[in-house]
């Protein structure tokens, strides 16, 4: 069976519920772009898996819809949503389109490691702009395209130091890591940090931060080799 989304949905809910470093600091950092008090504000996480980003939302106040094309991960949202205090509401839809999300609705769209899922990205970003009001704002991780190109892959070099190999970075399109253990299993869209840069600014949308994270302690500590590389590309654009 070839691996989806929603066919490894149940993995990616344990993983994230058991803990997961690299997710949390992913949540933590996406959070960074965001006011700590959320009170009054609306936002829609787009892809939003199993909630981790959604929940973190309505804890700091906002009324949050989550979204996702996987039935099995959104069951999994409510799940967690139905013995959690949150006031999250999750719906089956589809981020380049957002058909259950009205137009100039939402103050933020936040979106974790899931616009390199979107197959059509231009499509994404149009209905991420109809439902962000005006001066709305789009938060986004990505895993880093230079280092999470295809196939990238570790070695050991002379030194005795284990180093990212990095191929195919300027090659475009979804590809599927043949690893067991990987959520990308179940395909990933590459795309080069300038086709996202020039896509939100064709799309209407100007540049307030790009950053580009060192690796927090949890996460260094499970992955040692990662020093000195950004896990992920955060983003966030605010509709002109
Ligand atoms: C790596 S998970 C991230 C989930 C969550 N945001 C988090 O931080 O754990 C990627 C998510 O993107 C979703 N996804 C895939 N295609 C998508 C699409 N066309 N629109 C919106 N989300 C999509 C997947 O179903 C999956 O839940």
């Amino acid at each position: 069976m070839t691996d989806s989304w929603d066919t490894i949905a149940d993995w990616y809910a344990d993983l994230l519920q058991a803990g997961s470093a690299m997710h949390d600091f992913n949540r933590d950092v996406l959070l960074q772009h965001l006011p700590e008090e959320l009170g009054g504000h609306r936002a829609l996480d787009l892809g939003c898996g199993e909630g981790i980003i959604a929940r973190a939302l309505a804890a700091r106040g906002a009324s949050v819809v989550g979204i996702d094309p996987s039935p099995r991960m959104i069951e999994h949202a409510r799940a967690v949503e139905a013995s959690h205090p949150g006031t999250v509401i999750y719906s089956v839809d589809d981020g380049c389109v957002l058909s259950t999300v009205v137009a100039d609705s939402v103050d933020w769209v936040t979106a974790g490691l899931s616009l390199n899922n979107v197959p059509d990205l231009d499509a994404a970003l149009a209905a991420v702009r109809r439902v962000l009001v005006a001066q709305g704002s789009l938060v986004f991780t990505i895993p880093h395209p230079c280092f999470e190109a295809p196939y990238a892959s570790w070695t050991q070099a002379a030194d005795g130091a284990v180093r990212r190999v990095v191929g195919n970075y300027l090659t475009e399109g979804f590809w599927r890591s043949d690893n067991p253990d990987g959520a990308r299993r179940a395909g990933n869209q590459h795309r080069t940090v300038s086709t996202y840069l020039t896509a939100l600014v064709r799309h209407g949308f100007v540049l307030e931060a790009v950053t580009e994270p060192v690796p927090s302690a949890q996460v260094a500590a499970a992955q040692p080799q990662r020093a000195g590389l950004p896990p992920f590309l955060a983003i966030r654009a605010r509709r002109a």
